[in-house]
């Protein structure tokens, strides 16, 4: 076990992160409780190399969004990301910040170089309750963000006529499929979607990994009842990475796989206690995965990882945005309570991700006791706004923290908790 902290302006012993972590940096009031976390839990107790990319949104313009290119291209190398939030620019933030164009997401960029599936969680803590009661562990949403409507085209249909749906080979210009889908009598509605073995292939085995590395049972929900040969494809392809790739894995780990109709999920979700990972499709995963997070309360407690399918590279962020509203509050000066917990654990999920690469218990021990701490410190009582308004034991007016207390105070607590360990 090595010595961190004897108090706290002693520096006994760093802990040795052996390869470099990819940082990426932000914007607004999510920028403002980073550089806090940094320096309050990631310098003091680690001799880390970061390599740091800042995709702030003048940044971003500068560099004609390069930047978040050359990020991505880092994470890829070097196996760990830890992303700040950052703007989406809309029309108002174009004119806010003067912008050369309206930059794409850079979540989107990221997760289009990588390839890998996103996995968001809640972070439970026992005082603040639950919509459903007996959701006492945390659920997965595993989102497969690759085509299907997002990808679709969908069209107005305004008069009388036949809907069509056809395929042409390249190779085999005389073999094409056509099928007749509707004879409208009237205006309505039509759409063409589609998906490819190849990204499903690469969404079952990111979430194999993921449930080994949680150690958690996996489910994939589907409705390949309607969608016999679309959503059977899923279904197939996942039971075949299972047999072939998975299956003594999870038999070591007493997990399961599991295929379920959704409807069956969802029934199977509301009545569970959670610890379980859920694949799904990209559109139920958009909505499902928001549901989830309402259920579980604040998106200051929901966190996000992005895996690839070999199980190898992995970037971490909070779910939420750059938190604008408070940062508007604190441009004027005013005091926040922002809640940093999310920030905090997309460090320690990714150190704890370059702790399994690189084989460093101490690395791994440091990320699970922050965690531990966060928790521990939340269930004393300790909260930021959005907790204590959640919280309906704690009865007393405005008993809540602000944003640096809560972080100066979860500092000492952590502290205190390694003075006792060493
Ligand atoms: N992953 C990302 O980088 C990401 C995700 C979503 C939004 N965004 C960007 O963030 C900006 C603001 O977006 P938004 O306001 O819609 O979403 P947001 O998540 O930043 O905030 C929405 C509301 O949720 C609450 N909230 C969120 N995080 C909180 C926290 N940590 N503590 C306490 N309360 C919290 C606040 O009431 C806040 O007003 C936009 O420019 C958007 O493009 C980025």
């Amino acid at each position: 076990m090595l010595y961190y902290y004897k108090n706290f302006s002693n520096v006994m012993k760093k802990i040795k992160v052996h390869n470099p972590v990819v940082e990426i940096d932000g914007d607004e009031m999510a920028k403002i409780i980073w550089k806090y976390i940094k320096t309050y839990f990631i310098f003091p107790y680690l001799d880390i190399n970061i390599i740091y990319f800042d995709l702030g949104i003048e940044n971003r313009n500068l560099t004609d969004d390069q930047i978040t290119i050359e990020a991505a291209y880092a994470i890829k190398k070097y196996n760990v990301g830890i992303k700040c939030a950052t703007i989406t620019p809309d029309k108002d933030r174009m004119k806010e910040f003067h912008l050369k164009k309206m930059w794409k997401s850079p979540n989107g960029t990221i997760r289009n170089i990588i390839n890998g599936t996103v996995f968001r969680e809640p972070i439970i803590v026992k005082n603040i309750p639950r919509l459903i009661p007996n959701w006492i562990h945390p659920i997965c949403i595993a989102r497969h963000a690759y085509a299907d409507q997002y990808k679709a085209i969908d069209f107005m249909i305004k008069e009388k006529g036949k809907l069509y749906i056809s395929f042409l080979p390249d190779d085999k210009k005389n073999q094409s499929i056509k099928y007749e889908i509707h004879h409208f009598m009237g205006p309505g509605i039509a759409m063409g979607m589609y998906n490819t073995d190849q990204s499903i292939y690469g969404f079952a085995r990111s979430c194999f990994n993921y449930s080994v590395y949680k150690k958690w049972p996996l489910f994939l929900s589907t409705k390949n009842t309607i969608l016999k040969a679309y959503d059977e494809k899923f279904k197939k392809i996942f039971q075949e990475i299972y047999e072939n790739e998975f299956k003594s894995k999870f038999e070591n780990l007493q997990i399961t796989y599991e295929h379920r109709l959704i409807d069956d999920m969802i029934a199977k979700t509301i009545k569970s206690n959670g610890k379980f990972i859920w694949a799904c499709k990209n559109y139920d995963g958009d909505v499902l995965s928001d549901c989830i997070a309402q259920g579980f309360g604040s998106l200051g407690m929901m966190t996000s990882v992005l895996l690839t399918p070999d199980g190898k590279t992995l970037e971490s962020e909070a779910i939420h945005g750059t938190i604008t509203r408070h940062y508007r509050s604190h441009q004027k000066g005013k005091e926040t309570s922002t809640n940093p917990i999310a920030s905090i654990f997309s460090w320690t999920r990714a150190l704890k991700h370059r702790a399994i690469l690189d084989k460093n218990a101490d690395l791994k021990d440091f990320s699970d006791n922050m965690e531990k701490a966060c928790i521990d410190f939340i269930e004393s009582g300790k909260m930021t706004k959005d907790l204590f308004q959640l919280s309906k034991k704690n009865e007393q007016k405005n008993n809540y923290l602000n944003t640096q207390t809560f972080l100066k105070e979860l500092k000492i607590f952590f502290d205190q908790r390694i003075n006792k360990k060493t």
